[in-house]
């Protein structure tokens, strides 16, 4: 059977002891869980929450990345960092790092290849704004996204890579497209990656929705045939409200 992946963006909450608590009470809640699961605390209590998942089937995840091994980059965080602590995999070009912090496509395409050569799992987020949807430029921006932040990704390595589709509006806002219209975009970027790679690529890889997903748009959005998982917010950071999400089966 079909595993989805299920992860779980923290954003910027909770402190050390608030996030062990809820790694802890994720653990013995999706314990059975028989989905991919990963959580992404902050990176100040990323050690703390290595610690509570290591030997369970959660994932650790970290939020972002500097674009460095090593060196004079005052604030940023290396691969190298987030391996040491047992991170395995990382959310990259998530619309708050582009639209807040001004990450373009070919620093996100540097943090990707970077993540991979350090065998770190990358989730690679897209998505347009409503403007851009409004102007009927979701497909150029959403294409473009995925051409400059898989450069120079190889297909040997494409396994490894989830891609997040997360419209923009969609984020933190209560507002979710219809599973038909994620569906969608779920579909067009099946036929990037297949133009990129091959239709065999692209059916194999794994699509994430992410944009207020809750327990009850859960269940109806992974059914659809495209969308593979999905990259949750809000409701990552309570185990009532991410658990049932990531049980939506059962
Ligand atoms: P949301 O956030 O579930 O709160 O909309 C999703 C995300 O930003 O990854």
């Amino acid at each position: 059977m079909r595993k989805y992946y299920i992860a779980g963006n923290w954003k910027m909450h909770k402190t050390v002891s608030e996030s062990v608590t809820l790694a802890k009470s994720l653990v013995s809640e999706l314990g059975s869980c028989g989905e991919r699961v990963m959580i992404a605390p902050a990176f100040t209590a990323l050690a703390a929450v290595a610690e509570v998942v290591k030997g369970t089937s959660i994932i650790l995840g970290a939020q972002n990345m500097g674009p460095d091994l090593q060196g004079a980059h005052t604030g940023e965080i290396s691969p190298l960092m987030l391996k040491d602590i047992g991170v395995k995999a990382v959310i990259l070009g998530h619309s708050e790092r582009r639209h807040s912090y001004g990450e373009s496509d070919a620093l996100i395409n540097k943090k990707v290849l970077l993540a991979l050569a350090q065998a770190l799992e990358p989730i690679l987020c897209v998505g347009e704004t409503l403007e851009e949807r409004e102007g009927g430029k979701l497909e150029s921006v959403v294409g473009t996204q995925l051409r400059e932040g898989l450069k120079g990704v190889a297909a040997t390595v494409l396994d490894k890579v989830t891609i997040a589709y997360e419209p923009v509006w969609a984020i933190g806002t209560g507002k979710t497209a219809t599973p038909e219209d994620a569906d969608a975009v779920h579909a067009y970027i099946r036929t990037v990656l297949a133009g990129l790679y091959s239709e065999a690529a692209a059916k194999s890889m794994c699509i994430q929705y992410g944009g207020s997903v809750k327990a009850e748009n859960a269940a109806e959005l992974m059914a659809k045939p495209n969308i593979d998982g999905a990259l949750v917010g809000g409701a990552a950071l309570k185990v009532e409200t991410f658990g049932p999400i990531a049980q939506f089966r059962s």
